[in-house]
């Protein structure tokens, strides 16, 4: 008999042994005469268990981790084939209470399926979006993906339906639909994880995209970093196609859509929209004046979506189970599931996906059991390198985009990471404005010089060197950064020093030695 044993292919089991696990488990098999069909999956997101093994039994599949190739022959001698006792064993992979507990739409085949297996994805339901999409108008898909309530999850939160909306407007003509893979924020790693796990729903995604604008083309512009997800994506892109779900004639509907994986340029910049459109033509990833629109001319002057990984990621099951199922879950005008990303000083990382609404403080002791130093918890930064430091005090936040825009916050692209009471948040806002001025693309003053000068009023307030009065500078600074910027590098930069000077003000003004 075959006995199915999962272990995953993604970059961050990769990176704590799975390559090494995986071989031994096929060299132990074969010592033994043992038939075993290994499966190389998506990693679940609970990365304090990876490698994470799982064998598929009557019962379900078990679970066994965190493995290493030394475990392998102890793993055979207790029977873990058949689901037996082991140290290691942590019993039904479905009942481990941090997946159990999650809500998961977009990650649903995440860790689940083969993900460069078109015939896995359609039997656990892929497809199943597209194939609706098909029997339905351009019109009538953009207007589920708006009901859906589906906003931009790569920082922006912008209504996905409504920038849809503007390209279909847009009189026939070449259009492109471009996924945003640059995921540069500190802390993130969703579309990563969903890129290496399920490629297909984005790619789904995708060509649902392009179906309901008119768009014959898509990118995927990936970041450099990620060589992983490239060869994921490349393998389940070509799978695809052939297949018949991507090509001149998508599942015999007479509609083409053609997708290519580009690398990105390894500048947090790239992935502003506009500079990823600049770094997609080929050339130097710089922002670019707005108006006009992406959607109205994006690349190559041509009406463009761009959308998040998770975004695109998220349509197939709104088409799949109607927008109504999707707006059900989710609070206020945050609607749907939001993949939150657990890291820093955190025991238990990795990826969560619940409705919008939990507190921050159930994320970071329900899931990540608190800090791995085991110190308490005195700061939080949600959203990337340029969201705010949110103080522990404010941990009770719901974490929905309202309500941490409330508190001056944003929810970016759902990275959250965590601090101990070591942490000195001078230091952090020093380096938040030394981010700036390293990642710049120097199109415009207040960030190109501004965040430089930023760094060296910074150096004076912890050297207390004039203080006060440099702190008073530094806070001039973060309004013309605010106010003065063209994107949101410099825009937001004010965020993480304004947030530390606010909740940390003992911070800035130790007494130097
Ligand atoms: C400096 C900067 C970096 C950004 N980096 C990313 C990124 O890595 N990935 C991403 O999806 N969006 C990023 N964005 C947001 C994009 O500009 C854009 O809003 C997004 O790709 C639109 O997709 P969505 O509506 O699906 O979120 C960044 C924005 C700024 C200002
Ligand atoms: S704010 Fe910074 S990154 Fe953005 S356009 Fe201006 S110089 Fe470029």
């Amino acid at each position: 008999m075959n006995i199915k044993v999962y272990v995953p292919r993604d970059a961050t089991a990769l990176s704590l042994g799975a390559g090494r696990v995986a071989a031994a488990i096929e060299r132990e098999a074969q010592r033994r005469g043992l038939q075993v069909q290994l499966i190389r999956n998506g990693s679940r997101g609970l990365f304090w268990l990876e490698p994470l093994v799982e064998v598929a039994t009557a019962a379900g599949r078990h679970a066994y981790g965190p493995v290493s190739a030394q475990d392998v022959a102890s793993l055979f001698d207790a029977g873990f084939l058949e689901g037996r006792p082991h140290p290691l064993h942590l019993g039904l992979t479905e009942e481990i209470k941090e997946l159990k507990s999650q809500q998961r739409l977009t990650f649903a085949r995440v860790g689940i399926v083969d993900p460069v297996s078109v015939d896995d994805y359609l039997a656990n339901g892929g497809y199943a979006g597209l194939s609706r999409a098909l029997s339905m108008s351009p019109a009538e898909i953009v207007d589920a993906v708006t009901q859906s309530g589906l906003r931009g999850r790569g920082g922006a939160a912008f209504p996905t339906g409504i920038k849809w909306k503007t390209v279909l407007d847009q009189p026939p003509q070449q259009k492109y639909v471009t996924c945003n893979a640059d995921e540069g924020d500190s802390g993130t790693f969703a579309d990563r994880l969903l890129m290496e796990g399920d490629p297909l729903m984005l790619i789904e995604g995708m060509t649902i995209a392009g179906i309901a604008v008119g768009a014959t083309q898509g990118y995927i512009y990936l970041r450099a970093e990620y060589p992983h997800a490239h060869r994921t994506l490349n393998e389940a892109i070509a799978a695809a196609r052939a297949a018949g779900y991507l090509g001149p004639n998508v599942l015999g509907s007479g509609k083409q859509f053609e997708l290519e994986v580009r690398l990105g340029a390894g500048a947090y910049i790239c992935g502003e929209e506009t500079s990823m459109l600049e770094s997609l033509e080929g050339k130097r990833g710089e922002v670019r004046v707005r108006p006009p629109l992406p959607a109205i001319k994006g690349l190559f002057g041509q009406p463009t979506i761009v959308n998040n990984v998770i975004s695109l990621a998220s349509v197939p099951v709104i088409l799949a189970k109607g927008a109504d199922f999707y707006k059900n879950f989710g609070t206020g005008r945050s609607r749907g599931t939001i993949p939150l990303q657990l890291a820093g000083n955190i025991k238990r990382g990795g990826l969560i996906e619940r409705a919008f609404g939990l507190t921050l403080r159930e994320l970071i002791y329900d899931y990540g059991a608190g800090t791995a130093s085991g110190r308490p918890v005195r700061a939080v930064q949600v959203g990337g390198p340029l969201g705010a430091y949110i103080p522990e005090s404010q941990l009770d936040t719901a974490i929905d985009y309202e309500a941490l825009s409330a508190i001056g916050a944003l929810l970016g692209h759902g990275g959250v990471v965590v601090f101990d009471d070591t942490v000195d948040m001078a230091g952090m806002a020093r380096y938040a404005l030394e981010f700036c001025a390293k990642e710049s693309c120097g199109k415009c003053t207040p960030c190109r010089i501004g965040s430089t000068r930023g760094v060296e009023l910074m150096d004076r307030v912890i050297a207390n060197i004039d203080r006060e009065r440099n702190l008073q500078l530094v806070e001039e600074l973060c309004d013309t950064l605010l106010h003065g910027s063209l994107c949101g590098l410099g825009g937001m930069t004010p965020f993480p020093v304004q947030s530390a000077l606010k909740y940390f003000p003992e911070d800035f003004r130790k007494t130097v030695q």
